[in-house]
Formats: structure tokens, C-alpha cells, sequence
């Protein structure tokens, strides 16, 4: 019996039960959760200002839709403007959704500024942007499209961090430059130094919009509000989702007054902005949207960064990649899938990505106890592996 559609690799876990960064099952097993809904459960499991914001808001109203004034739209896009360097915010309901509004908004800007020539976008590979098909045309992994195509024309692809090569690919048909400031899915890559300011000097430049991608680093998750925030590169655009609603499915797309091209018939989303998910995101920035709270999270990411980088020295050729409490393990296609494994056995939820990087993005909340409870399962799994593979007679005698 398989009513629900394959689209998805799941493991042999299913939660039904979470509390601060734990995850339990029906079984009596508990996991220690240290990739909270791939960077999406933003203050864990059950916190209680998100339930108790969710539940009185489900009583009061959960959705009446964007035909009329919804008061709470209005606070929370305040909270976010007055966080940020931006004026204006559309909400949807998903990290795709608000990569097509940024597509959509620089393109009408593009054409009614400059006219129809200049539509076109320029991405980077391993980017990932979503699976509609604005986001997928503008995702520079060709896997993901085989059997997919056409797609949306109009986008160009640079080698990440090669700023030489994106400045010979910008011209008058650029009407933005669109980038995550940290790539999530493509393997958690941080791009050289000077490279995202190399693109808002090109974009001036050219008069494109430079949009940032902060599906995955955003609202908090680097220990700044936005990433952008601790790179000091101001984009145009911003978009932001997972981490944003702490689980609760929202969306959002931001920008300056004057790139603001969407009117009225001009995009839309029935659920997008609605009091539910409006009443979740004002309980995320209650709690994110605090230097102590953001400072505390820079922290704790210093501390499992330093940790994991002593470990990688175990590893030939192992790195540590990130910023903040995204951090990518990159350990070889050889270890990589058997510390997963070995952290899996053991109750710890990470992620493998691209056979040979784990990703590590625990709740934001999450404690230094439990960051070092996690270390121990990290460090022993790491030994188990290479001392299997460096003396396999030992191991198999052990
Ligand atoms: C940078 C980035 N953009 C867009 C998306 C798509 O978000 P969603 O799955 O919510 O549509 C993701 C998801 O992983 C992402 O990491």
C-alpha cells in the first residue's frame, strides 16, 4: 500500500513526538535532532511560545485570505523591515515560492525600467533554489532537471565563487544576480572572500538586482537575523522560508521601496501572509530577533566548529565548512556515509549530503550540553570508521 507518491528517499525513522531538540518514536526510541527539518525548526520541538502562539491563533482565526486587511500581515512585515535593510515584504509559503517572486519582481522591474531585453538571471552552480520552475531553472545542478525540460529560459550559470567568470557573464541582460550567501543543499560551500561583494559592485554596475537566497541561512540561522547581515553585502531582494515559521509552512520576499515592481493582479498566493502562519513567524523573531539570542547561537556554532575541525584532522582531506549553526562535515564519499550511518545507529539525525559532506543544523535553542553530547556520538563514530578502515584486522578482532 503506498498512497503516498515515492518523491522522497525517507529513512526507517518516524517521529511522532518532539520536545527541544529531541525527537521520539512510538517505539520508545528518542533521537537527538541535529538537523531540526533541514534548518527549519528553528527554536525545536513543542517551544512553548510558538504552540501557545499557534494554538491561540488557530482559535481566533486561522485564514480569511488576502481579499481583506490582515492586521497581523501588517505587524509582521513591520518586524521584518524594521530588522532588516528592506521596506517591503510579499509572503507565500515556501522557500520556492518566494525564489519565483524574486524572479518574477526583478523581472518586471528589469522591463519597465530598462525594457523586454533585459530579463535575464544569472545563478551559480550547486545552487539550489526550489523544485517549481522558476526555482528549479534558476538551480544550477543539471540532475535535477533531467526529464524536466524546457525550462524557464533566461538564466545563467557561473562557477560559484569564480567572480572573474560572473563578471564576464553579466551585461545589459541581467536583471539580477541571484545567490545564496552560504549554499545549503549544494554541500554547505562558503564563497571566498570578497566574492559576494564583487556581485553588488557588479550588479550597480549593470543596474541588476542583486537578490540573496536566505531559504536556509535565514532567520537566525547564521547567528545574524539574515546572513547579509554578517557579511556586510546589502542585496536588493532577500528571500527567506524554512526557519522562518519554526515548522509552520511560511514564505517571504523582500525588497526596497523602489525595486518594489509588483502591483496589484501582478502575483498572489491564497495562503500566503495568512494569520496562522503570520502568528508563528511573530513568535520565531520574538525569540530570534535578539542580539543575545543571536549572539548565543554564534557561539554555539564557534564551539561545534572548532570541535569538528580538530576532528576532520583524523580524516585526510576532511573540511569544515559553514557559519553560524550550519555546518557541513565534508569527510569523503569513503566515511562520510558510515559516520552517518554510525550517528544514526546511535540516535543523532544529521544529514548526508552528496555522499560525502554531513550537514549538521540543530534548532537554534539547542544546549551546549547537547552540543556536546552530540561531539562524543561525532568523535566515536569518526574513530569507529577510520580505525576500521586504517587497521581492519584490529577492528575485526576487537
Ligand atoms: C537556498 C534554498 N532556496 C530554496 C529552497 C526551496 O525551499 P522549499 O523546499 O521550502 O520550497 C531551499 C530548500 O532547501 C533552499 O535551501
Amino acid at each position: 500500500m503506498k498512497a503516498v507518491m515515492e518523491t522522497y528517499k525517507r529513512l526507517q525513522i518516524a517521529p511522532t513526538r518532539g520536545q527541544g531538540s529531541w525527537l521520539f518514536d512510538d517505539e520508545g526510541n528518542r533521537y537527538l535532532d541535529f538537523i531540526a527539518g533541514i534548518s527549519t525548526n528553528s527554536l525545536g520541538h513543542g517551544h512553548p511560545e510558538l504552540v501557545k502562539a499557534v494554538q491561540e491563533q488557530a482559535q481566533r482565526l486561522i485564514h480569511c485570505s488576502n481579499l481583506y486587511e490582515i492586521p497581523l500581515q501588517a505587524e509582521v512585515a513591520e518586524l521584518l523591515t524594521g530588522a532588516t535593510d528592506f521596506d517591503e515584504v510579499f509572503f507565500c509559503n515556501s522557500g520556492t515560492e518566494s525564489v519565483e517572486a524574486a524572479i518574477k519582481l526583478a523581472r518586471k522591474y528589469a522591463h519597465e525600467k530598462f525594457g523586454p531585453q533585459k530579463y535575464e538571471i544569472l545563478t551559480f552552480s550547486r545552487s539550489f533554489h526550489g523544485r517549481t520552475y522558476g526555482g528549479l531553472s534558476a538551480t544550477a545542478q543539471p540532475a535535477l532537471k533531467e526529464g524536466f525540460g524546457p525550462m524557464l529560459e533566461g538564466f545563467a550559470y557561473a562557477p560559484f565563487g569564480d567572480l572573474e567568470t560572473a563578471r564576464t557573464m553579466v551585461g545589459p541582460q541581467t536583471a539580477a544576480i541571484l545567490v545564496e550567501p552560504i549554499q545549503g543543499e549544494g554541500g554547505v560551500n562558503v564563497p571566498p572572500e570578497g566574492f559576494l561583494g564583487g556581485l553588488r559592485e557588479l550588479c550597480d554596475e549593470h543596474e541588476a538586482l542583486l537578490i540573496f537566497d536566505e531559504v536556509q541561512t535565514g532567520a537566525g540561522r547564521t547567528g545574524h537575523l539574515y546572513a547579509y547581515q554578517g557579511v556586510g553585502v546589502v542585496p536588493d531582494v532577500l528571500t527567506s522560508a524554512k526557519g522562518l515559521g519554526g515548522g509552520v509552512p511560511v514564505g517571504a520576499m523582500m525588497t526596497r521601496e523602489e525595486y518594489a515592481s509588483l502591483g496589484p493582479g501582478n502575483h498572489g498566493s491564497t495562503f500566503g501572509g495568512n494569520p496562522l502562519a503570520m502568528a508563528a513567524v511573530r513568535a520565531v523573531l520574538g525569540v530570534v530577533d535578539n542580539p543575545e539570542f543571536l549572539e548565543e547561537v554564534r557561539f554555539k556554532g564557534q564551539v561545534l566548529k572548532n570541535a569538528l575541525e580538530k576532528l576532520a584532522e583524523q580524516v585526510p582531506g576532511a573540511e569544515v565548512r559553514g557559519e553560524g549553526l550550519l555546518i557541513g562535515l565534508e569527510l569523503g564519499p569513503e566515511v562520510a556515509p558510515r559516520v552517518f550511518e554510525y550517528c544514526l545507529e546511535n540516535g543523532l539525525l544529521v544529514n548526508l549530503i552528496g555522499g560525502s559532506t554531513i550537514r549538521l543544523a540543530p534548532p537554534l535553542t539547542v544546549s551546549r550540553t547537547e552540543i556536546r553530547y552530540a561531539l562524543d556520538f561525532f568523535r566515536s563514530g569518526v574513530s569507529a570508521v577510520t580505525c576500521v578502515q586504517n587497521e581492519p584486522e584490529m577492528a575485526l578482532s576487537a
